[in-house]
């Protein structure tokens, strides 16, 4: 048993000099010092910060980055930790200290985005979010391989959400990622690596948002955060990009101890998904992900048993997981509005959406990658077939407008149509009609920006564009059910 790799693999990352966590764990006698409060948390499963539901036994885990110890390392770290001497035994055995560096994990980034202002942060009291633009100045599109964000003064920076604003497009504060996000920094977790042939796309153009959740921390500090970006050198053949499914409709009643909220998206287009991210604020309790397959079987993606606000963390799979076109992704979100819950700030009132943190939200985000439309991703279409492709999504959009599900249907991939039932089909149709209506978006507002070969090689995915207020933009999350490339407008090729 060697305490030290013990904690060099589970603590340290976060426990040193500069790190995120308030003091270093490096020094044993550091760690002898606060034995007893090390063993409170790890006795209590508080630290390592980890909230899925322990991997079932003889089950393989699927997380790339689970931190939780191992039961064999739990038991011997506590054994120690209550031993009455904590023997420190022989130095020459303990692994090398780990090196940490103020400069970039990544590498040398090709671009650095920095905040135009810095904030000012409080020395106590609570932060409303943040929200800062900034111009990326690019004049061609960019592929980013990685990114770091990088914020001044880490101990002050709670979350941050990074979205990126096609030109022409307007960031807007008050959404804080509900339709998906570019970039997220959370504790523990500042950067992204991309395997090989995997990327963001960042557009000529483009602008970058910062939505930024402060923590004051005991002294008031200016904080100015950069995100460093490194430039694929070749095209990927993957563009990897976030989705969420969100409920804006949550109404959680006073002194409810385990109010829940569903909410579900019918999957119309194969989706590889890379990582999960459950967003709540304090009344948040437990959060779950699942899918039912086009047969009718359930299951659990993620479980979040014992949902912590301050804990936003990724949960990266370890290989991508495929949900088929034709499964339902539902979210479960559960809701501790009583005066039990002691990060309450008012248990007598009724809580509804709002990005500030005595509201509330409910967002499951959902990493995947699509392939990139180059010569090989192509879809092998001839022009004709393109052409009629293209006509027939513009006669759906008509048909959605004008609330003719019996067009839309008699307009749609007969065979799934029947593989899913013709009942299913019409809800769905409804649903997304009743939401272009609602986006009240005119014949004209829609334009079809590409159209590539699906996964399977036999489907083509359809990306719209969409003119608000007489400006072209990717879908906004008002009319992303009707738009949303991955969603509705999976065609199959016409033979
Ligand atoms: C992902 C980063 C991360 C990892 C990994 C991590 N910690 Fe922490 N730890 C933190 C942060 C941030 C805090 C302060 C915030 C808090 O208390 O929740 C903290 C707080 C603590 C505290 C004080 C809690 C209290 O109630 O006062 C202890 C003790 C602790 N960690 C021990 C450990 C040990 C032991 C490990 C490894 C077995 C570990 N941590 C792993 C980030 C981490």
């Amino acid at each position: 048993m060697c305490v030290a790799r013990i904690l060099q693999q589970n603590c340290v990352q976060c426990h040193h000099a500069g790190g995120i966590a308030p003091f270093s764990l490096e020094d044993i006698t550091e760690v002898k010092d606060r034995a007893k409060t090390i063993r409170r948390v790890i006795e209590q499963g508080q630290m390592p910060p980890w909230f899925a539901a322990p991997v079932a036994e003889g089950a393989q885990n699927p997380w790339a980055n689970d931190c939780s110890l191992s039961a064999r390392d739990k038991a011997d770290l506590l054994a120690w930790l209550s031993s009455a001497d904590r023997p420190i035994g022989n130095p020459a055995d303990a692994p090398a200290p780990l090196k940490f560096t103020d400069e970039w994990s990544i590498g040398k980034p090709d671009l650095i985005l920095q905040l135009p202002n810095p904030f000012d942060i409080k020395a106590e009291g609570f932060m409303p979010y943040q929200f800062a633009v900034t111009e990326t100045k690019l004049t061609e599109d960019k592929w980013v391989t990685a990114y770091e964000i990088m914020p001044s003064v880490r101990e002050v920076v709670h979350h941050v959400i990074v979205q990126v604003h096609e030109k022409g497009s307007t960031a807007r504060a008050r959404d804080e990622g509900a339709g998906g996000f570019w970039a997220v920094y959370v504790p523990g977790n500042a950067r992204q690596i991309y395997p090989a042939g995997f990327a963001r796309k960042l557009p000529a153009g483009s602008t970058v948002s910062f939505q930024i959740h402060y923590t004051p921390n005991g002294k008031a500090v200016k904080e100015q955060m950069r995100m460093g970006l490194v430039f694929a050198k070749t095209p990927p053949q993957q563009e990897v990009k976030t989705f969420a499914v969100s409920n804006n409709r949550i109404a959680i009643p006073p002194g409810a101890s385990a109010h829940v909220e569903t909410q579900s998206r019918h999957v119309t287009f194969d989706i590889p998904i890379t990582s999960f991210m459950a967003h709540m604020h304090v009344r948040g309790k437990a959060f779950k992900y699942e899918v039912t397959s086009a047969d009718g079987k359930t299951e659990t993606l993620l479980d979040i048993p014992r949902y912590d606000f301050n804990w936003q963390l990724r949960y990266n799979l370890k290989q991508p997981r495929l949900i088929p076109r034709g499964s339902t992704l539902k979210v479960t979100a559960i809701y501790d509005n009583s005066s039990e819950n002691k990060a309450n700030p008012n248990p007598a009132k009724l809580v509804k959406w709002g990005s500030q943190t005595h509201e509330e939200m409910m967002i499951g985000f959902f990493e995947y990658f699509t392939p990139v439309s180059s010569a090989e991703a192509a879809m092998p279409l001839s022009a004709e077939s393109e052409e009629a492709l293209r006509a027939r999504v513009v006669a759906l959009f008509g048909a959605l407008r004008a609330g003719d599900i019996a067009q839309c249907i008699e307009l749609s991939d007969p065979a799934a149509v029947k593989k899913h039932g013709k009942d299913k089909a019409e809800q769905f149709f409804k649903s997304i009609s009743d939401r272009a209506r609602l986006a009240k978006l005119a014949a004209g507002d829609h334009a079809i920006k590409s159209i590539t070969a699906g996964n399977d090689g036999k489907t083509a995915r359809v990306e719209i564009q969409v003119r608000v207020g007489g400006q072209w933009r990717p879908p906004s999350t008002d009319v992303w059910a009707l738009v949303g490339s991955a969603w509705c407008y999976q065609e199959t090729l016409p033979k």
